[in-house]
C-alpha cells in the first residue's frame, strides 16, 4: 500500500474534465494590458469582471495552469489570495489579436480569471513589508509551497485582507520557460526563502496556516488537480507529480513557518 507522499500513490487518479458549461462566459474586453502574458480586463455573464490570461498568450498556455494552482491552493490554505475563476472565451475571440508587437493571437476556450479589484495598487516587497501582520504568513506560505517567484502584490486598500498575492504566472519555478516533472523532483524538499526573507511572523497568525498546511488532504489535492480542464491538454504525467510535489512539500513549509514565528 502507498501512501500520498509517494509519486506512485497518484498515478490513474487524476481525471479532466471539459470545462462545465454552466462556467461564466466573456462578454466583451474592456482593455487589453501589454503585461508580459497580455492579460486583458473582461466582463463576464455573471456580472463581474476578471483580469483574464487566456492560451496563446506570449507568456505560453501553461501560465494558465500555474495561475490556477497556485490561486486555488492559495485559497486552500486560506492565504490572502485573489479569488480566481475558470472563464469560457467563446469561439467569437478566436484568433483576436493581443496587440502586442509579435501579433500573438488567442484561442478560445477554458481561460483563467482573477477577479477584478476594484483601486488595487500593484507593487513589490515593499507592499509585502507593508503588509498587516496578519496577512504576511499566508504570503510566506504560498511563496515557499509554490516556489514564487516575479514578486508582485496587490495592495487593495478597500480589501479587509489588503495586501494580496496575484500573478502567479512565473511561479513553481517556471520562469520564463515551463515547469515539468523533472523541475518539481529536484526541487521538492528544496526551502525557497522569499528575498529578503522575512525575520518574524505573527504567531497568532501563522499557526491557523500552518494547520492548513498540516491537514491539507490530497483528496482535496485531488479534486483540484482533476477540475483543470481537459481543453489545456495538460500531460496527465505532469498534473500526478504537481499533486505529488504538493502533499510532499507541503509538511516542510508548515514547518518553516513555524520556526519563523517561533523566532
Ligand atoms: N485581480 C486583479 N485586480 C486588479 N488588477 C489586476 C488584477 N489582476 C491583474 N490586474 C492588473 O493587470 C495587470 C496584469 O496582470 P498580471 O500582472 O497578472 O499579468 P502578467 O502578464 O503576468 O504581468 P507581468 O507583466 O508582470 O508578467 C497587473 O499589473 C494589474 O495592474
Ligand atoms: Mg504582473
Amino acid at each position: 500500500m502507498t501512501s500520498p507522499h509517494e509519486r506512485q500513490w497518484w498515478s490513474g487518479r487524476i481525471t479532466q474534465q471539459a470545462l462545465p458549461a454552466t462556467s461564466p462566459r466573456v462578454t466583451s474586453i474592456v482593455h487589453q494590458s501589454a503585461s508580459g502574458s497580455c492579460a486583458f480586463l473582461a466582463e463576464a455573464t455573471d456580472g463581474h469582471h476578471y483580469w483574464v490570461k487566456a492560451r496563446g498568450n506570449p507568456q505560453g498556455d501553461q501560465t494558465l495552469l500555474t495561475e490556477y494552482v497556485c490561486s486555488k491552493v492559495g485559497q486552500l490554505i486560506s492565504a490572502e489570495v485573489v479569488s480566481s475563476r475558470l472563464v469560457q472565451l467563446p469561439e467569437e475571440f478566436d484568433n483576436r489579436n493581443f496587440q502586442d508587437p509579435q501579433g500573438h493571437l488567442m484561442r478560445s476556450g477554458p481561460a483563467y480569471g482573477s477577479l477584478h479589484i476594484r483601486y488595487a495598487w500593484e507593487g513589490y516587497e515593499s507592499f509585502r513589508e507593508a503588509a498587516p501582520r496578519e496577512t504576511l504568513p499566508g504570503l510566506f506560505a504560498m511563496w515557499d509551497l509554490l516556489l514564487g517567484n516575479d514578486e508582485q502584490w496587490l495592495w487593495a486598500p478597500f480589501d479587509q485582507r489588503t495586501v494580496l498575492s496575484f500573478d502567479h504566472s512565473l511561479w513553481l519555478d517556471r520562469g520564463e520557460s515551463d515547469w515539468d516533472s523533472h523541475i518539481l523532483k529536484r526541487l521538492v524538499d528544496q526551502p525557497w526563502p522569499m528575498d529578503p526573507q522575512p525575520d518574524y511572523l505573527h504567531p497568532e497568525s501563522a499557526q491557523p496556516i500552518a494547520d492548513n498546511l498540516w491537514h491539507l488532504g490530497s483528496g482535496q489535492i485531488l479534486d483540484l488537480l482533476c477540475s483543470v480542464p481537459l481543453e489545456w491538454n495538460v500531460m496527465v504525467e505532469e498534473l500526478e507529480t504537481l499533486g505529488w510535489f504538493l502533499y510532499r512539500r507541503k509538511d516542510g513549509t508548515a514547518r518553516r513557518l513555524e520556526e519563523l514565528a517561533d523566532g
